[in-house]
């Protein structure tokens, strides 16, 4: 039972827990409706502590007995967890609690997935497995015995021992609960080795479910290089005896990084070439990186609280991006990227939902894994780097490592070592922690007496987060080209600290032209005149060649949502001339040819001023593809034969880059040929790359339904091929049709909806299709909501994150906007809405 009113925390009100926890010890006798739980916990008080109440967070268990120094005590116990008199000097709690994994569909402390236990404690779920202080502040070893029937057994650390049906785990190293983890079940081990730099031996194991132990091969690879990659470049080694990742069906994140015991989705880990795409691949490599990155950035040096999330995931998320770009194209990463931040972080940081990368309250932490904390917080960092530079930012790595081994953390400890690895003054540059909203950065310029100036105004629109907004410090990479595209200066950084700055560049015998935002060094909407068209065709600087293209299409776009006008013809020729130059990568004359996103058309439309229509904006994006497709008519069949890989598959750059442009020459293709090109690829695809495009085609080409049916009986048992089939449909549905086809998955036999990954292929994908979602007779809202309604009392954590569909609600027209605030207030007013889902909806809908 909750409070009816739910309790906001603020991080202006840390404390520090009064008593060291000196070590813990666990018991777990596992029975999927009746698991005991025992511990001994070493408590001792501190003796410079301003609060010494003794309470000890715990849900959802079943105190049977509990003990101070070998004597019963009575605790008092709410739902939130208990307090109890303790001594003033070091003693020892020991509690039995009995816990029902069985009935755990939260998927959050301890439960059962495909027969096995498994937990996942970040942020607050070891609370649901013993009474215990549970917060990222109180560090201690942690000794774990596990009786059960299981063939594997596994915990934190390094086995101690094991015989017939028990294992014991020690973990060394001092952790919070919230890296806690344990797994039972009939798993079959992929092993393999690593030997650090330091010379010692890990053994490394990934433990799936029978039947996937073909799956294994490519994570451990990524694994291998993920602990090498941190060797070399950030100087870090592994530090435990043996790494394990265990692979679960039923997971609501994409995987958790618990000491030497990784528990991963396995949709991020498990892969085949007949099974996985190339962007299935390299999700599942980068996921693998970032995990095992926390293990010294979160792990080794952890968040003092909460509210520090970003202290780990941004500089997690900044490290996993280092390594992808170092392990595939960099150019190609960056603008990924940026794809993705301004497809899910923008959104964010402009409506009801925006917050500071460093949040000042909360109700449910588990809402603030959001893509301001984790990719707006690896931009913060990216900027860092790039203000200091990359010798100074190894230098303050290196000092953080060494200062904070051990600790727990906050950002002003982050920025300490920047500050004096440096001797800069950061006190302005952490607004970008502390204010919320994406900056707007107009830029003007100016040419005579050879002089080219550039005069930026930085304005970040004032929000319910931050209604005062400061000016931030913005570094600005900035190159010169002549009339036929020499570059005449290369990239320098330009620091922006005020609302409005120029800088001059003298010596210029003819006005150049301009390269702003090179790399996109800020997240910031850049508005600037530039000349896209040369830029598009010369740029030495690839994402900037690439975001000019992307400018044009926008523009275009634009203009033939609100004026009706053609496809831009200049765009057209400029993305013609890039798309026959065979001297550039394929992987990035496959970006080329991407168009902004439709919900990133309404953000536009929006902040123009206009109202986006979904419907309109729906075909002016298929009016410009067909103009790409007739504008390349005589190119594409080279386009796609040049780009058919023969060699054997491999899931890595160069192929996926081939098979990319390749791909994305048929979609065009399909609009000249009817899906001709796309029937014979789905019937001689050998791995999931070309079978799933091609069938993507052939449902858009009208043609699909035979191709679903044989899909579906060669996949129906592999269960993440099964997903793709699921969004897919839901995705490629013309925008009236998505609802009705979602609606109609969802009476599939194979229709799970307690299992996150099935839910978010289905109704995750309907929530993404802009058109369908916005569907004028509101047939979709509904249909999302009803759907989150069923599932809140059953995984709050998994409806709530969906929520965030609505966000944007309040850009569109009257109509919509009151069918969507009709369902919001729906959701809104179901009985026992979790605190999850009650935060999100009321922060919706206040907007
Ligand atoms: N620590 C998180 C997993 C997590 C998130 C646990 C939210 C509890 C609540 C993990 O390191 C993570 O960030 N995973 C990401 C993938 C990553 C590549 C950004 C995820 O699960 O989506
Ligand atoms: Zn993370």
């Amino acid at each position: 039972m909750r409070d009816a009113a739910p309790q906001t925390i603020y991080l202006a009100d840390y404390t520090p827990f009064g008593f060291d926890v000196d070590e813990v010890h666990l018991t777990f006798d596992l029975a999927p409706s009746a698991t005991h739980v025992r511990a001994r916990i070493r408590f001792s008080p501190k003796p410079d502590a301003t609060d010494r109440t003794f309470f000890l967070h715990g849900e959802d268990l079943t105190l049977l007995s509990a003990r101070i120094d070998g004597e019963t005590v009575k605790p008092k116990i709410t739902p939130e967890g208990l307090t109890c008199d303790v001594p003033s000097i070091p003693f020892t709690w020991e509690s039995h609690v009995q816990i029902d994994p069985a009935a755990n569909t939260a998927l959050e402390g301890l439960y059962q997935s495909g027969g096995m236990f498994c937990t996942q404690c970040e942020a607050q779920g070891f609370r649901k497995i013993t009474y215990y202080p549970d917060r990222p502040d109180v560090m201690s070893t942690f000794t774990v015995r596990i009786n059960g029937p299981h063939p594997v057994l596994l915990s934190n650390g390094n086995l101690v021992s094991s015989g017939d049906g028990w294992a014991e785990w020690h973990d060394p190293w001092r952790k919070p609960a919230y890296l806690f983890a344990l797994v039972a079940g009939d798993l079959i081990a992929h092993r393999d080795t690593f030997t650090t730099m330091e010379g010692r031996k890990v053994d490394l194991a990934l433990y799936v479910r029978p039947g996937d132990e073909g799956k294994c091969a490519f994570g451990m690879q990524a694994l291998k290089d993920s602990m090498k990659w941190d060797e070399e470049v950030y100087g870090r080694a592994y530090d435990l005896e043996v790494f394990n990742i265990v692979a679960v069906d039923d997971f609501n994140m994409g995987a958790m990084e618990n000491k030497g015991l990784n528990i991963f989705n396995a949709s991020a880990v498990l892969a085949s070439p007949e099974t996985s795409t190339d962007m299935n691949f390299e999700r599942i490599e980068a996921i693998i990186a970032h995990e095992y990155f926390h293990n010294w950035t979160g792990n080794r040096i952890t968040c003092r609280d909460w509210f520090q999330l970003c202290l780990k995931e941004g500089l997690t998320v900044y490290r996993d991006s280092q390594f992808t770009s170092d392990m595939r194209s960099a150019p190609v990463k960056r603008i990924n990227d940026v794809i993705d931040l301004r497809g899910r972080q923008f959104p964010e940081d402009q409506g009801p939902l925006a917050h500071p990368v460093r949040p000042e309250s909360f109700q449910e932490i588990n809402n603030f894994y959001t893509a301001t904390v984790y990719e707006k917080g690896a931009e913060v960092i990216g900027m860092l780097r790039t203000l200091v530079g990359p010798a100074a930012y190894k230098r303050a790595l290196d000092m953080y490592f060494d200062r904070h081994d051990g600790q727990a953390c906050t950002i002003e400890d982050w920025l300490q070592v920047f500050e004096d690895a440096t001797g800069r003054d950061l006190s302005q540059f952490k607004r970008w922690y502390s204010q919320a909203g994406t900056p707007h950065l107009s830029v003007s310029e100016d040419y005579k007496n050879a002089t080219y100036t550039l005069t930026f105004t930085q304005h970040t629109p004032p929000s319910a987060a931050s209604p005062d907004p400061q000016p931030l410090v913005i570094p600005v990479a900035v190159g010169l080209l002549d009339a036929d595209g020499n570059e005449v200066m290369d990239t320098q950084i330009l620091e922006l600290t005020e609302a409005k700055q120029s800088f001059a560049f003298a010596g210029h015998s003819a006005k150049p032209t301009a390269s702003i935002l090179r790399n996109f060094s800020a997240p910031v909407v850049l508005e600037f005149a530039a000349d896209h068209a040369a830029l598009l065709a010369h740029d030495t600087d690839p994402f900037n060649r690439w975001e000019s293209g992307r400018a044009l299409a926008l523009a275009s776009l634009l203009a033939s949502i609100t004026k009706g006008t053609a496809p831009d013809a200049d765009y057209l020729q400029g993305i013609a001339t890039v798309l026959r130059d065979d001297s550039l990568d394929p992987a990035y004359r496959a970006l080329m040819l991407g168009l902004p996103g439709q919900s990133e058309l309404a953000a536009a439309l929006h902040r123009k001023g206009d109202t986006p229509d979904p419907q309109a904006t729906y075909e002016a994006v298929e009016a410009m593809k067909e103009a790409l497709a007739q504008t390349l008519k005589d190119d594409l069949p080279g386009l796609y034969a040049d780009n058919q890989v023969t060699a054997p598959y491999a899931p890595d750059a160069a192929q996926s880059g081939m098979r990319a442009l390749g791909n994305a020459a048929l979609s065009l293709l399909t609009r000249l040929d009817g899906g001709d090109t796309a029937q014979a690829q789905y019937g001689s695809a050998t791995n999931m790359t070309q079978q799933l495009a091609a069938l993507a085609n052939l449902i858009r080409a009208g043609r699909g339904d035979a191709a679903l049916a044989d899909f579906e009986a060669q996949w129906k048992d592999d269960r993440l091929v099964m997903d793709k089939w699921f969004a897919l449909q839901v995705s490629e549905a013309k925008p009236d049709d998505a609802a009705d086809t979602a609606k109609a998955l969802t009476r599939h036999r194979d229709f799970n909806w307690k299992n996150p990954n099935r839910f978010r292929a289905t109704l995750g994908a309907l929530a993404q299709h802009h058109a369908g979602f916005h569907a004028a007779d509101g047939s979709g809202y509904a249909l999302l909501a009803d759907w989150l309604i069923k599932l809140d009392p059953v995984n709050p954590q998994t409806t709530a994150r969906m929520c965030s569909a609505f966000q944007t609600w309040r850009r569109y027209d009257q109509i919509r906007q009151s069918l969507m605030a009709k369902e919001l207030d729906r959701i809104a007013s179901t009985p026992n809405l979790s605190r999850d889902t009650t935060e999100m909806i009321t922060r919706i809908r206040n907007a």
